[in-house]
């Protein structure tokens, strides 16, 4: 019907100049050509990302996750501290805290730009924290690390379940897989494993060139995420429920747990990082993340980023952002202490929600050791345990 009726309408007399302008309709018949094949193309390539079956290698990552060594970046006396080693302590997980230098105002003048500078103080600070936890991770003899902030939270089953379906993703990434556990490193610098965001447009087919995707029970329900993540998620056409990514990193942003390699770490601290870069004041870098994020964007870093992320700030207040306003270098050991009842974004089942620990304490049974029983329930279970206490 519709077809009859539109050559009708071709032929009457208003459009009647078209037809006598063959040259025109051909141009535009080409056109028309172009963009169905365009959004043919479009819509195999993103419409609907496909899931790749799951790995049939389901061991547990070991306790660094499959890198030389975790460390963490926490300044002397972090309220912070405690609550990150238990929850790696619930999870099986060996993090390092290199121990940082008081930092003096002289350290920090040092690595802001002369002019036109952005880094505030709680910036300036976490910037060079980051360079201190790259330079203890270059004196180790690991060929990768992982480096992650202090008040970030993961899923408990992150070792057992999510990080072997990740790894597995990303060897497939790097069509790699006899190299490492992250397939070959020499084809990665950084693999951006907790981030705030790497969002961009793959519909419009310039961003990315290959994405893979498979299926995590352990992500939380598409209309828990961030609403951001979701929209992200649904504009690019991965519209499955529980559906994790690993692609080539676009702009990551927010630095809450890369892994690097040895010789990407000796460029970020050696070539990078050295000091705030000098931009015009409206262009400012501000920050140690951005950096990192121009790296991967602008200066040949390779970057792989998992997304949604595996690892997310836990809501227990920004330091940086309370140092700045107060000026502190000390605070309390005791405030702050352990992650409160309010979600972390993204997590399905946090590692330092307080709740484990409440649980551990309920038991007094003797003959039970309660923390090794916790730590069971914590990365053992299929759903996640905390959420019917
Ligand atoms: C974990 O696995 C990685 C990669 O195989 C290895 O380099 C690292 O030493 C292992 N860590 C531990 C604690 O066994
Ligand atoms: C994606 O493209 C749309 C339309 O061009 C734009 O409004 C939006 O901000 C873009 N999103 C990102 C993350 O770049």
């Amino acid at each position: 019907m519709l077809e009859t009726k539109h050559t009708t309408a071709v032929s009457s007399p208003v459009l009647r100049p078209i037809r006598r302008s063959p040259h025109l309709r051909e141009v535009l018949c080409l056109l028309a050509a172009f963009a169905i094949i365009g959004q043919f193309i479009f819509a195999f390539q993103y419409c609907s990302i496909k899931l790749f079956p799951e790995a049939t290698n389901d061991h547990a990552a070991n306790s660094t996750l499959g890198f030389g060594g975790i460390y963490a970046v926490s300044r002397k006396g972090s309220p912070r501290r405690q609550s990150l080693l238990r929850a790696a302590s619930l999870t099986n997980l060996n993090v390092n805290i290199p121990a940082q230098p008081a930092w003096t105002d002289k350290d920090l003048a040092r690595i802001k730009a002369p002019v036109n500078s952005a880094l505030d103080r709680g910036s300036a600070m976490a910037w060079l924290g980051h360079r201190n936890a790259l330079e203890k991770f270059l004196k180790s003899s690991h060929d990768t690390a992982l480096i992650m902030e202090d008040d970030v939270d993961w899923d408990t089953r992150l070792r057992t379940q999510q990080i072997p379906q990740t790894a597995y993703a990303i060897r497939e990434l790097l069509n790699s897989r006899p190299g490492g556990y992250y397939g070959d490193l020499r084809s990665w610098d950084i693999i951006w494993l907790g981030h705030c965001g790497d969002f961009f447009n793959a519909s419009r087919g310039s961003d990315i060139t290959s994405i893979k995707s498979f299926h995590d029970p352990t992500m939380p329900n598409m209309d828990e995420l961030h609403p951001w993540t979701k929209g992200f998620l649904q504009e690019i056409g991965a519209n499955e429920n529980q559906q994790r990514l690993v692609h080539q990193s676009v702009r990551p942003l927010c630095t809450f747990a890369y892994a690097i390699t040895r010789s990407a770490a000796e460029r970020v601290l050696n070539e990078l990082t050295i000091r705030e870069p000098t931009r015009h004041r409206d262009h400012p870098c501000g920050a140690y993340d951005v950096r990192l994020l121009e790296g991967c964007r602008d200066e040949g870093l390779r970057c792989i980023s998992v997304n949604p992320e595996l690892f997310h700030h836990s809501n227990i207040g920004s330091e940086i952002a309370q140092m700045t306003e107060d000026r502190r270098t000390d605070g309390g050991e005791s405030e702050q202490e352990g992650a409160g009842d309010s979600p972390t974004t993204n997590i399905r089942c946090s590692a330092r929600s307080r709740r484990w620990r409440e649980l551990q304490d309920s038991i007094t049974d003797p003959s039970i050791d309660a923390g090794i029983l916790v730590r069971e329930l914590a990365e053992l279970s299929k759903d996640c345990y905390i959420d019917g206490l």
